[in-house]
């Protein structure tokens, strides 16, 4: 009897030792890929298409924060595009890179391309934290 539950210990501790190999416990991987580490926790991107004017007037108000995105949509917007009246599309807008806008906020306050969301139809891609890590208020 006691001998049926120390083999019967020894065999899960085994199970679990071979299930549970841990990244600090792989062998060196060197160039190739071995499947010995986990990326599950990292975030994903989507791209969000032909959204109407948002209306929000946090957008064209912010000046030139780029944590906005954000505040507003739960997510780093990592580029986007404007659709101007005309009809025609933007370029892609990188904040940071190439989305200053060149009209100014009254006192002369630069603001981001994203701007135009406000009263634009616009498309963005954006990138959300694993769902483990949101924020409060945020889906
Ligand atoms: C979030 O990360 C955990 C690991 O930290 C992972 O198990 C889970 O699948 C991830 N969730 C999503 C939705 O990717």
């Amino acid at each position: 009897m006691f001998t049926t539950k120390i083999i019967a210990v020894i065999l899960c501790c085994l199970l679990v030792s071979s299930n549970g190999l841990q990244p600090s416990t792989c062998s060196n991987q060197g160039d190739g890929n071995y499947g010995c580490f986990d990326i599950a926790s990292q975030g994903s991107c989507t791209e969000v298409s032909n959204q109407p004017a948002s209306r929000d007037i946090r957008w064209p108000h912010s000046g030139i924060d780029s944590n906005i995105d954000w505040a507003i949509k739960c997510g780093d917007i990592i580029a986007y595009k404007i659709q101007w009246f005309s009809g025609g599309w933007s370029g892609w807008y990188v904040p940071g890179v190439n989305d200053m806008d060149t009209k100014v906020n009254n006192g002369n306050g630069l603001r981001r391309m994203w701007s135009y969301f406000y009263d634009h139809t616009h498309s963005y891609i954006i990138c959300k934290t694993n769902d483990s890590n949101k924020l409060r208020g945020c889906q």
